[in-house]
């Protein structure tokens, strides 16, 4: 049975005060969870130390949101897969639609962070995703193969999880139709060699459309940006109603 991943991606928000505040709101929420949900925050690197201290002992894992491919290096402003394994940091997103728009990440850079994440035990979120225009002009399916062929070329896909990220849909409110998500991951799982692959949705994931969403056969879990910022939101997000 495909694992079912719920992760918050905290982007460049909160210090690591304020993630601290977050779990003090958060925690007394986790007793609910159904066990047959992983959760994980995706927190920035400066909130990891601490995060990591607090998480201690919890079903919570911890996330990174980016990770170089090299172990060590001359490499200004990056940090590398055995900083983030020292923490305990279990999941690390690679390759989110705002990496690739505004830092320059492609396809090949998306490939070699997965080899060097995977490579020191942590677990990948892939993020994949067209833009409106693309999706208007039909490109949808052609878009999202290719991003999925050239990044997992030569990856393994038993320690893997894959985000189908409509650009269009992050930040915006306009949340893909839960139906045609679960068009998109449907195709999306046909093009991977390994069918377990969990298969998150994202883009505007908020408590009142998660249900609608997990309820989606193809759909094993969440990315979730701005409703992952508030302890209630996320607790609510988190507890969705199971349909399996
Ligand atoms: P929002 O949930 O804020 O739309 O962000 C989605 C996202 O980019 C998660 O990685």
């Amino acid at each position: 049975m495909r694992k079912i991943v719920i992760a918050g991606n905290w982007k460049m928000y909160k210090t690591q005060a304020d993630a601290v505040a977050f779990l003090q709101g958060f925690m007394p929420h986790l007793n609910d969870i159904a066990d047959d949900r992983e959760v994980v925050l995706c927190v920035p690197f400066t909130a990891l130390v601490g995060m990591s201290q607090s998480l201690h002992g919890s079903l919570i894992r911890l996330g990174a949101q980016n990770v170089h491919w090299e172990t060590a290096g001359a490499y200004t402003g990056e940090v590398a897969a055995p900083m983030l394994t020292e923490l305990g940091v279990r999941y690390v997103i690679v390759g989110h639609s705002e990496r690739r728009q505004y830092f320059g990440e492609t396809d090949e850079t998306v490939n070699l962070r997965l080899k060097a994440a995977q490579t020191a035990g942590l677990t990948p979120i892939l993020c994949v995703g067209e833009t409106k225009q693309q999706r208007d002009t039909g490109e949808t399916e052609s878009v999202i193969f290719s991003q999925l062929e050239n990044a997992l070329n030569g990856i393994d896909q038993t320690n893997l999880v894959v985000a189908y990220e409509p650009i269009w849909a992050i930040g915006t409110g306009d949340t893909c139709e839960s139906a045609e998500a679960n068009r998109v991951v449907g195709l999306m799982r046909a093009q991977l060699t390994n069918p377990d692959v969990p298969i998150q949705y994202g883009g505007s994931v908020k408590p009142d459309n998660v249900d609608e969403i997990m309820q989606q056969p193809e759909i094993d879990g969440a990315l979730v940006g701005g409703a992952s910022l508030q302890p209630n939101s996320f607790a609510r997000i988190v507890n969705f109603s199971a349909r399996r």
